[in-house]
C-alpha cells in the first residue's frame, strides 16, 4: 500500500518520505562539475511531483526508464515556491509490487452512469442518421471500452481515467441548455460534434501507466484521427447524407477555435462556433475546479500558478469566506493580505535553493 501521495506534500514539507511512483519523465543532466544528476517527474493518482537526485546517480540512472514504477526515499522540499523531492535512494519496482489504481487518477463519478447518460442523450436525437452514427460508435466494443477510460487530455483538463467521458457528458448538458436559449441551433448536430470532437484522444494518448502521447497522436493529433474514425463509421450507416458529413468534419477540425491552437479552420457556422466555446468553457471550468481541489489544504485564496490557464487563480469561495469571518470578528490576521499572497517574480528569483537532504539509514 502506498503511504505517501504527491498531494501530501504540504503536510510532509521538509520531511523524509518513502513511497513509490510511476516515472512520468526522466532526464539525465550534467551538474556544473560535469557529473550527472537525475531530473524526474514522478506521478501517482493525486498528481505529479518534480524530483531531483544529485548523489550516487551512476548506480541509479540505468535501473529504470520512463513509465517504470520506482520506490524512492527522499526529502520533500520547496524550490521556487513549488514542492519537489530530493531523492536519496531509489529502486525499480516490479509490476507485482504495485497496485495500478494508486498511480493513475480516475474520475470520482460512476463511469457506468456517465455512459448511460450519454446513451440517453443519443436516444433523444430526432435526426435518424446522426442517431445511427453515434449508436454505431457506442456499439463498437473497442471504442466504447476506450471512450469510458480515456482521459480528455494529457495534463490540461480532465486528465484522469474517465476524463473524456466526464468531459463529453458535461458538454452534452451545456449544449442541451444552450439550445433552449438559441432555438436556431441544430441540437442533434451540436451534440454529434460534442460526442466526436475529442474521440481521437482514445488513440492520441496512452493511459496505461502515465498519460502521454502515442506516436500516431504526436504526429497526427486527435482531429485527423477523428476524421478517419468518422469515415469508417459513416460507411456503416446506409445513406448517410454528404452535407451532414461535411458539417461534422468542419466541427471536428474547427473545435479548437484558433489557428494557433491547432485548428486549420475557424468555426464557420453556429453549431461549430457553439461547440468551440462550450468545449473551451468546460475544459477551463474543470481546470479551475481541479486546481482548487489540489490546493484545498492551503490557507490562502490564491492558488499557485496554473500552467494550463497561464495565471494564478482566486478561489472566490475561500476569499469570501475569509472576509466574512474577518468581518464577523473572527481572529484572522490581515485576511485580504493572506488571501492575496501570490508569488511575485522577485520571490520566484530569490526562492530558497534546494536544501541538502538529511540521509537516513533505512529504505
Ligand atoms: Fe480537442
Ligand atoms: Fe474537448
Amino acid at each position: 500500500m502506498k503511504e505517501f501521495f504527491t498531494s501530501d506534500c504540504v503536510q510532509q514539507e521538509n520531511k523524509i518520505i518513502t513511497s513509490s511512483f510511476v516515472v512520468v519523465s526522466k532526464q539525465v543532466k550534467p551538474k556544473k562539475t560535469g557529473e550527472p544528476y537525475l531530473a524526474l517527474t514522478l506521478g501517482d493518482r493525486s498528481g505529479h511531483l518534480e524530483a531531483k537526485m544529485w548523489d550516487n546517480v551512476e548506480e541509479a540512472m540505468d535501473v529504470f526508464e520512463q513509465d517504470d514504477f520506482i520506490k524512492v526515499k527522499g526529502l520533500v522540499n520547496k524550490y521556487k515556491n513549488r514542492f519537489q523531492l530530493t531523492i536519496h535512494k531509489l529502486r525499480r519496482l516490479g509490476e507485482s509490487e504495485v497496485d495500478f489504481a494508486d498511480y493513475l487518477p480516475k474520475t470520482s463519478k460512476d463511469i457506468g452512469e456517465l455512459w448511460r447518460t450519454l446513451a440517453e442523450f443519443v436516444a433523444s436525437f430526432k435526426e435518424p442518421h446522426l442517431k445511427a452514427l453515434l449508436e454505431a460508435f457506442m456499439a463498437d466494443p473497442e471504442i466504447a471500452e476506450a471512450y469510458r477510460n480515456a482521459p480528455a487530455a494529457k495534463t490540461l483538463h480532465h486528465a484522469y481515467i474517465g476524463g473524456l467521458l466526464d468531459h463529453v457528458v458535461s458538454l452534452f448538458r451545456s449544449c442541451d441548455l444552450i439550445c433552449r436559449n438559441y432555438p436556431q441551433i441544430n441540437r442533434d448536430l451540436l451534440l454529434t460534434g460534442a460526442f466526436l470532437h475529442d474521440i481521437g484522444k482514445i488513440h492520441e494518448l496512452t493511459y496505461n501507466r502515465s498519460f502521454s502521447y502515442t506516436t500516431r497522436g504526436q504526429l497526427l493529433g486527435h482531429m485527423i484521427i477523428e476524421l478517419e474514425m468518422l469515415h469508417a463509421k459513416i460507411a456503416q450507416v446506409p445513406g448517410f447524407p454528404d452535407d451532414l458529413k461535411i458539417l461534422i468534419e468542419h466541427m471536428i477540425l474547427s473545435h479548437h477555435g484558433h489557428y494557433e491552437f491547432g485548428s486549420p479552420k475557424l468555426p464557420m457556422f453556429p453549431e461549430a462556433l457553439m461547440l468551440h466555446y462550450l468545449d473551451d468553457l468546460d475544459s477551463k471550468m474543470e481546470a479551475m475546479r481541479a486546481q482548487f481541489e489540489r490546493e484545498i489544504a492551503s490557507d490562502g485564496a490564491w492558488t499557485s500558478y496554473n500552467p494550463s490557464l497561464a495565471r494564478p487563480l482566486l478561489n472566490s469561495d475561500k476569499f469570501l469566506e475569509k472576509n466574512a469571518r474577518a468581518a464577523s470578528g473572527d481572529k484572522v490576521s490581515s485576511p485580504v493580505l493572506a488571501a492575496s499572497k501570490i508569488p511575485t517574480a522577485q520571490e520566484e528569483k530569490t526562492a530558497t535553493p534546494i536544501p541538502a537532504g538529511t540521509r537516513s539509514e533505512e529504505f
